[in-house]
């Protein structure tokens, strides 16, 4: 195979999800130009049938106001019922299991606030190191919460000397050495950094042997490739749904507990009236009875507008099958890599397909002014990425909507763009 525009273009024609990208808004430049967007990792482009459903939900609300909770196309009390099929294909859960809900932080706090429960000598939150500052920042107030410190209760596991990447094998190992002193585990799907995708399963399942909870930041993995946490057996998982779920930006979060930590029913639950039994709710009364499954830690009503996208979102995923799409992410991020071999950047992303998602982050060399100027002037030329300090400029070819010669386009591109800036 040569890496060129016709076998690009070739591609394209074979591609069985090709018309896939028809029903996505594609950003344009101010002469109506389209842009080379490829930075669905970090913001998703917008369903076209977004508009026609939160235009629906804007008409029912004119239309009926207050009685839209109950009268509206898709009745506004049990509107999260409408996203739990999805988010459970998506994921790989039952469909009991999961909720969309609030944003990925306040649903981080709120499995933590169940589940992180200290006692003993077991007392430890085990994350890895360059974890997304949120993140960091829920995990470090969670220990503070419970009278603890971070400089002492979090364990950040470091890349190996020389590499960007954490293998499994070294959470394992972490795990045997210290898991008696680990609570409770979170761990990426996606590292959101350096693009590389954790075996899941192993992970949790290390967690569990040491007798860790293990709890799950799908926020880069989530419609990025096929998950399957509920036989992963993992305690939890969050995520946030604007990045390769296309549903906007601050769009509504989502979060799985596992059926048996539902069944189990934890100690310490947060609680408002949205978890509540639905068919009790409104009877206002101070004892608090559960809903069945994950929506049981709902707090409030949800956003429908915020919700709707992501529900005109998740249809085209189950139209494209997440399997075909990780086919062609596969491809495009395979054909990508090849086209860069030539410009001897390094990529901190891992080769194997198997850990990693659409995402590659290419390390930029020489002060990071400079790679600041390779994205300005990328920008300019029309393509979209985006920059991760101190010097990784990330690139997503996103299955739904890219083609593999925007890909090739972009190596053109970067290829003129890092000759202009020695
Ligand atoms: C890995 C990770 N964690 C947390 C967040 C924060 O998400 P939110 O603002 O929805 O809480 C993000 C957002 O990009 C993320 O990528």
């Amino acid at each position: 195979m040569k890496p060129t525009l016709e076998y690009a273009r070739a591609c394209d024609e074979a591609d069985v999800l090709r018309t896939f990208r028809e029903r996505f808004a594609i950003p344009t430049d101010s002469s109506g130009a389209q842009l080379l967007y490829l930075c669905g990792h970090s913001l998703g482009l917008m369903p076209l049938a977004a508009r026609q459903l939160v235009n629906q939900e804007l008409d029912d609300w004119a239309r009926l106001a207050v009685l839209g909770h109950e009268q509206a196309t898709r009745p506004w009390i049990p509107y999260h019922e409408n996203l739990a099929a999805g988010l459970a294909y998506l994921s790989g859960a039952r469909p009991d299991e999961v909720v969309a809900m609030n944003s990925l932080t306040v649903n981080l706090h709120l499995m933590l606030a169940s589940f992180y429960r200290p006692s003993g000598r077991r007392v430890k939150i085990l994350i890895e190191a360059g974890a997304f500052s949120s993140d960091r920042h829920a995990v470090a107030s969670q220990l503070a919460w419970h009278g603890r410190d971070a400089r002492t209760d979090l364990i950040e596991l470091t890349p190996e000397a020389r590499s960007e990447v954490i293998s499994e094998q070294a959470i394992e190992d972490c795990l045997k050495r210290h898991g008696d002193e680990i609570a409770l585990v979170l761990w990426p799907g996606v590292q959101f950094r350096t693009g590389q995708a954790f075996d899941l399963a192993r992970i949790v399942s290390a967690a569990h042997r040491a007798g860790c909870i293990a709890g799950l930041d799908l926020a880069h993995s989530i419609g990025n490739m096929p998950l399957a946490l509920h036989d992963y057996a993992a305690d939890f998982a969050v995520w946030c749904s604007y990045k390769y779920l296309n549903a906007g930006p601050g769009a509504i979060g989502g979060c799985f507990v596992h059926e048996r930590n539902i069944s189990a029913a934890p100690a310490s639950r947060l609680q408002g009236w949205w978890g509540h039994e639905a068919a009790t709710r409104f009877r206002m009364e101070p004892r608090f009875a559960a809903e069945a499954g994950a929506a049981a830690w709902q707090i409030s009503n949800p956003p429908i507008l915020s919700a709707a996208p992501l529900l005109a979102s998740l249809e085209l995923f189950q139209q494209a099958r997440i399997e075909r799409l990780r086919e062609k992410s596969n491809a495009l991020s395979s054909f990508l890599e090849l086209l860069l071999q030539p410009l001897e950047l390094e990529l901190i992303t891992p080769r194997a397909p198997a850990s990693r998602g659409c995402q590659l982050s290419i390390r930029i060399p020489g002060e990071r002014s400079r790679g600041r100027r390779v994205l300005d002037r990328l920008g300019e030329l029309g393509v979209i990425c985006d920059w991760r300090e101190p010097d990784v400029i990330r690139v997503a070819p996103v299955p739904l909507y890219n083609r593999f010669a925007e890909v090739f386009t972009f190596s053109e591109r970067l290829t003129q763009v890092l000759r202009e800036i020695p």
